[in-house]
């Protein structure tokens, strides 16, 4: 039986054969930046501090975004932020009840990265999936990312000293691995199979343009 590691080196080798993929936005789209001469002084400097505020903000986005794109075509950036997800899950589970202001965060941070992760699939990935006529699939991963979300409510709730938190994170891991597999494992690559070089890459762009927004 293939790796994790194994399949997605074959789903994207099965991909790549035709990978002269669109090299995106040129240049001229950032255009916006290309101020004239005929600005005074004051308006130039009032633009130049609200620049430089969107440049550190968009600078970090697009370093986050980097990472994300260095992972590959969609379903190998949502495994990654599966894997990454798992990570923080192992984390709260090595963690024990006098350390909940470490539980607090660790609930945070994952619950960032579910949020973001939810969002990429909820607005592209499960949308595509319904318009190749795979409605079943997308209605049960939708659903239970309601449990997923129950389930943070709860953790939230519940408060990092109580003597029922390693269970309900472990129960949690459960269901998220278990969803995460049935992605990676069934509905992805079927869904990826069925898609042509340009649809995979357009399918990639909008995961991409998702995930920089919610970062
Ligand atoms: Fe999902
Ligand atoms: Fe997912």
């Amino acid at each position: 039986m293939a790796t994790r590691t194994q399949s997605r080196a074959s789903n994207r080798s099965s991909n790549s054969s035709n990978s002269n993929r669109s090299s995106g936005s040129s240049s001229q789209d950032r255009s916006v930046f290309s101020w004239g001469d005929s600005a005074g002084p004051l308006l130039g400097a009032a633009l130049a501090g609200a620049a430089i505020g969107f440049a550190a903000n968009y600078g970090r986005k697009a370093l986050m975004q980097g990472m994300e794109s260095m992972t590959g075509d969609w379903d190998e950036m949502l495994a990654a932020e599966h894997d990454m997800a798992l990570a923080i899950f192992d984390k709260m589970l090595a963690t024990d009840e006098t350390q909940s202001f470490k539980r607090k965060m660790l609930l945070m941070k994952l619950t960032h990265a579910l949020d973001k992760h939810s969002h990429q699939e909820e607005m592209v990935v499960y949308p595509a999936l319904r318009e190749a006529n795979e409605a079943a699939d997308a209605d049960h991963l939708e659903s239970e990312h309601g449990y997923i979300k129950t389930f943070i409510f709860e953790l939230s709730e519940m408060g990092g000293d109580s003597p029922n938190w390693l269970e309900k994170v472990r129960e949690f891991r459960a269901l998220v691995h278990e969803h995460a597999h049935m992605e990676e494992e069934q509905v992805f690559p079927r869904f990826k199979q069925g898609m042509d070089e340009k649809q995979n890459a357009h399918i990639t762009s909008l995961v991409n343009r998702d995930g920089f927004w919610m970062s």
